[in-house]
C-alpha cells in the first residue's frame, strides 16, 4: 500500500466557485477577497482580517506595522519553519532564537524572557503544528516589557487557547493558506487584526501603500488620482484564491474533525509501540493537528532517519520533525545553543495525516511503525 504524506481537502464545489469568479472579470484583488477577509475574521474572532500573498508576507507586514526595523531584535523560536526568522530579517531586524518547551515544542516564555535585551522590540510566539503557544504568559511579558507581539499562526486556523480562538488573542496573528496547512488557497496568508486603523494601513501596505484600492477606484463616480504616503509591498491575494478560500472556510469544521479523529487513533496506537512518544496535549489548548509529530527515544534500536527510510520503503512517507533554524547554514551566525530544540528536532518525525486519509491507510502506517520498533509484537 502506498500512502500519501499530505493532501489538501476539497469537497468538489471549488472549481465552480473559481470559474464563477473568473466569469465576473475580477481576477486580481477585489470583492471576493473582501468577502473572504470578513469570513475569516468572523471565524477567528478578530475585528478584521487582511489577506496577503502568503504567511511570510503577512508576518513581514505585521512586524512592520508593529514598528520593527533595522537594529531591532525579535525573539522567535528556532524550532519553526525558516519563514519565521526570514520575516524578521526581511524587515532589517535580527531574529533572536530562544528555546522551546520540551513537551509542547512551542517557545518557552521563561526562555523568551531571558533573551530580552535593550534592543528587543517584539516576541513572535509560533503556534507550532497548530498547537497554541501558552499565550497568557507571552501577553503578560509583552505588557511588562513594552514589547510587541506578533503571532505566527501559520498552522493554527481553528485552534483555540483556553476556549478562545487563535486570532482573537493578540493584536496581530498571521495564518498560512499553503496546501500543507489546514485550509488552502494554493498560496495565501491572512492577518487577524484588532485595531481598525492598523487593518486599513495593512491593506494599503500590501498594495505599495497606494491610498486607493482597485475596488474603490472601480466604484468611484469621478476621476481618482492615487497617492503613496509611504513605501509598501505587493502582497496581494487574487480573487480566484479568495473564492477557493471561501469554500475552504465552509469545509473547515469537517477538516478539523477528520484530523482530530486520525490524531486520536495515532495516539491510542502509539501508546502500545515502544520507543515512540505521542504528542503532549496541554489542557489549555485545542489544536488543529496540522501535523502529527512523534518523538523517537534516543535508545531506540534504529535511528530516526533509518526509521524514516524503512517506512518510505513500505509506502509510508514521513517528514523530519520541525527544523531548528539556528542549525541551518543560513542562520549559523546566530551562535545560539538551544538544547531542547536541538534534541526535539533530532528525535522527531511527522506521520501522514490529512482529511481524506482512510482508517485502513492509517492502520498501514501504524502497522509499519510497530513492525520496525516492536517486531515480535507486530
Ligand atoms: C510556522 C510557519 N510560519 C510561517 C510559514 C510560512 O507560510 P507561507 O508558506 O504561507 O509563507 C510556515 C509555512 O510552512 C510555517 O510553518
Amino acid at each position: 500500500m502506498q500512502v500519501a504524506f499530505s493532501k489538501p481537502y476539497f469537497r468538489g464545489d471549488e472549481g465552480e466557485a473559481v470559474a464563477a469568479t473568473i466569469a465576473t472579470g475580477w481576477v486580481a484583488q477585489g470583492p471576493r477577497v473582501r468577502e473572504f477577509e470578513a469570513g475569516f475574521a468572523a471565524r477567528v474572532g478578530a475585528h478584521d482580517a487582511v489577506a496577503t500573498s502568503n504567511c511570510t508576507t503577512a508576518l513581514q507586514l505585521a512586524l512592520y506595522v508593529s514598528g520593527i526595523g533595522p537594529g531591532d531584535e525579535v525573539i522567535v523560536p528556532s524550532m519553526s519553519f525558516i519563514a519565521t526568522a526570514n520575516s524578521v530579517w526581511h524587515n532589517g531586524a535580527t531574529p533572536v532564537f530562544a528555546d522551546v518547551d520540551p513537551l509542547t515544542y512551542n517557545l518557552d516564555p521563561a526562555a523568551a524572557e531571558a533573551a530580552i535585551t535593550e534592543r528587543t522590540k517584539a516576541i513572535m510566539p509560533v503556534h507550532q503544528l497548530g498547537l497554541p503557544a501558552d499565550m497568557d504568559p507571552f501577553l503578560e511579558l509583552a505588557e511588562r516589557h513594552g514589547l510587541a507581539i506578533v503571532e505566527d499562526a501559520a498552522c493554527a486556523i481553528g485552534a483555540s487557547y483556553r476556549g478562545r480562538p487563535i486570532g482573537s488573542l493578540g493584536p496581530l496573528a498571521c495564518f498560512s493558506l499553503h496546501p500543507r496547512k489546514v485550509i488552502t488557497t494554493g498560496e495565501g496568508g491572512m492577518i487577524a487584526v484588532h485595531d481598525p486603523a492598523v487593518a486599513e494601513r495593512l491593506r494599503r501596505l500590501r498594495a505599495h501603500s497606494m491610498d486607493v484600492s482597485d475596488l474603490m477606484r472601480h466604484n468611484a463616480k469621478d476621476v481618482v488620482i492615487e497617492a503613496y504616503p509611504e513605501r509598501g509591498w505587493n502582497a496581494r491575494m487574487t480573487e480566484m484564491q479568495a473564492a477557493l478560500g471561501l469554500c475552504q472556510l465552509e469545509a473547515l469544521d469537517e477538516i478539523l474533525e477528520a484530523r482530530r479523529h486520525l490524531a486520536r487513533r495515532y495516539t491510542e496506537a502509539i501508546d502500545g509501540i515502544p520507543f515512540l512518544e505521542a504528542p503532549h496535549e496541554p489542557g489549555y489548548a485545542e489544536r488543529t493537528w496540522q501535523s502529527y509529530a512523534v518523538r523517537l527515544a534516543p535508545d531506540a534500536p534504529i535511528s530516526r532517519t533509518e526509521l524514516m527510510r524503512r517506512l518510505l520503503r513500505d509506502g509510508v512517507p514521513t517528514r523530519r520533525g520541525v527544523m531548528a533554524i539556528h542549525e541551518e547554514q543560513a542562520y549559523a551566525s546566530s551562535g545560539a545553543t538551544l538544547p531542547e530544540t536541538e534534541a526535539a528536532t533530532r528525535d522527531s518525525l511527522m506521520l501522514p495525516l490529512y482529511a481524506g486519509l482512510s482508517d485502513s491507510e492509517q492502520d498501514h502506517v501504524i502497522g509499519c511503525l510497530a513492525a520496525q520498533l516492536s517486531p515480535v509484537a507486530a
